[in-house]
């Protein structure tokens, strides 16, 4: 049901835990199913991001995928870290069961979150940007899967 890349992920997840003093932080939740995804990024003043942890109360899937996403926004300036999408994380962990794609979403928004709380604290504006939201529920209908 799973890839071997999900499970191992899952097994071993990557960059998992804090930071102090984060440059932002990004929770979000799902309502619907209870999960919770916390993001920490370490930004630095070319605007890349040199450090990510990231804490979940989640489910497996959410667990691989928050991973994968750390592993993907690394070394990544803020723009780049803002491009990648759920879809990009799920190729990159050779896709999920369809009735766990939403699971990915949790990073993705966790992500922006961070970013936001980034931008509201150095006063600056990330162009493409979302003001994020604390509860991803309410969009999954309109995801295209
Ligand atoms: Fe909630 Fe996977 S079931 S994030």
């Amino acid at each position: 049901m799973y890839s071997e890349k999900v499970m191992d992920h899952f097994q071993n997840p990557r960059n998992v835990g804090e930071i102090e003093n984060a440059s932002g932080v990004g929770t979000v939740g799902n309502a619907k199913c209870g999960d919770i995804m916390r993001i920490y990024l370490d930004i630095d003043d070319q605007q890349i991001i040199r450090d990510v942890k990231f804490k979940t109360f989640g489910c497996g899937a959410a667990v691989a995928t928050s991973s994968m996403a750390t592993e993907l926004v690394k070394g990544k300036t803020i723009y780049e870290a803002l491009k990648i999408t759920n879809k990009a994380v799920m190729e990159a962990l050779d896709g999920l069961p369809p009735v766990k794609v939403h699971c990915s979403l949790l990073a993705e928004e966790a992500i922006h979150a961070a970013l936001w709380d980034y931008a509201q604290k150095n006063h600056i504006v990330i162009e493409g940007l979302e003001k994020p939201k604390n509860d991803i529920s309410e969009d999954e209908e309109e995801e295209e899967y």
